[in-house]
C-alpha cells in the first residue's frame, strides 16, 4: 500500500494502519512539562517577543512547554562580550567562536538534551520531523550567525542539523523559532483541540481540506452548500474529496505523482 492510501485511510478514520508510527498522536510517558526548549542564540528579545505570545506562551502557562530564549553572550569572557572572530584562510564576514558554544552547551545540557543546529545545511524540516522532535524531552536550538559557526562544533558538539528551507537567512533566530513553533503545537494539549494537529496539512500525507465561516455568501462567494446542512457524512466526504483534490492538483508529489 503506498503512503498516500495508508495516509488517506488513517486522515479518514478507517482504521489503524501498521506502519504510520510518525503519524500517531503523540504521547508522552510523563506528565508536564511535556517538553522543554532552549534556543541558544545572540538575539534572546527577538525569540522573547514570540515565545511569549499566543499559543506559544499558553502552552508556557498550562505547563505544557518550558520554552526559553538564552543570550550565547553570557558565556564570553571580554568586555566586548565578543562571540565571533575573523576566518581562518580569510574571507569576508565573521565566523561564531566554537569557546562560547561549548561552554553554554556544558551549562545548558541534561542527559535528555538533543542539541540541534540550525544550518542551511541540515537535514530538512518537514511535518514529520516536527512529530519526532514533539517526542523529544529536552532540545537546544543552537542558533548561528553572520557568516556561520566554527565547523568543530557541528563536528563535535551537537546531535543534529536542521534546515528550514534552501534559502540563506540573516540568523538562525527564525528557523529556531520556526522549528519551536511547530513543535509546540503538537503537543497534547496545547491547541484548543488536540484533533486539529491531526487533521492538518502533511498529518496524513494531504493537505487540509478548505474551511469557511459566516457570513455564508459575501459578495455573491458562496459557501459551499453541503457545509450548510447537518448531514456529517457528506461533509466528510466533500472534506476528503477536496483535500484530496487539492493535494492533487497543488502538490502531487505527496500523492506520489509527478506534476
Ligand atoms: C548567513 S547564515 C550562514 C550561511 C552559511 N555561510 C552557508 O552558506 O551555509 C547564518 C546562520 O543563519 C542560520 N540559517 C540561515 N539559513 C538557514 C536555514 N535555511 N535553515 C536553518 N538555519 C539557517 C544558521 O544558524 C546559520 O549559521
Amino acid at each position: 500500500m503506498s503512503s498516500a492510501a495508508r495516509g488517506l485511510l488513517c486522515r479518514f478514520g478507517l482504521g489503524h494502519v501498521e506502519g504510520l508510527t510518525h503519524f500517531q498522536p503523540v504521547s508522552h510517558p510523563q506528565s508536564s512539562p511535556l517538553l522543554k526548549i532552549q534556543i541558544l542564540t545572540i538575539f534572546p528579545d527577538v525569540c522573547r517577543a514570540v515565545l511569549q505570545s499566543s499559543i506559544l506562551k499558553r502552552a508556557g502557562e498550562k505547563g505544557l512547554a518550558n520554552l526559553e530564549a538564552v543570550d550565547l553572550r553570557q558565556w564570553t569572557g571580554d568586555a566586548h562580550r565578543t562571540v565571533d572572530d575573523a576566518p581562518y584562510g580569510g574571507g569576508p564576514g565573521m565566523v561564531m567562536k566554537i569557546e562560547p558554544i561549548d561552554k553554554a552547551l556544558a551549562a545548558l545540557r541534561s542527559p535528555d538534551s538533543k542539541v540541534i543546529l540550525m544550518s542551511p545545511q541540515g537535514r530538512k524540516f518537514s511535518d514529520a520531523v516536527a512529530r519526532d522532535l514533539s517526542r523529544e524531552r529536552d532540545l537546544i536550538l543552537l542558533c548561528g550567525h553572520y557568516e556561520g559557526i566554527d565547523q568543530r562544533v557541528a563536528d563535535h558538539l551537537i546531535d543534529d542539523e536542521i534546515s528550514i528551507g534552501d534559502y540563506v537567512l540573516t540568523s538562525g533566530v527564525l528557523p529556531a523559532l520556526v522549528v519551536t513553533d511547530a513543535v509546540v503545537r503538537l503537543l497534547p494539549g496545547v491547541l484548543g483541540d488536540d484533533q486539529s494537529a491531526q487533521q492538518d496539512s502533511f498529518a496524513h500525507g494531504l493537505l487540509d481540506h478548505p474551511h469557511y465561516t459566516r457570513p455564508a455568501d459575501y459578495n455573491g462567494w458562496k459557501v459551499p452548500e453541503i457545509l450548510l446542512g447537518g448531514n456529517h457524512a457528506a461533509i466528510e466526504s466533500w472534506r476528503h474529496d477536496t483535500a484530496l483534490e487539492a493535494t492533487r492538483r497543488r502538490r502531487p508529489d505527496l500523492l506520489g505523482e509527478s506534476r
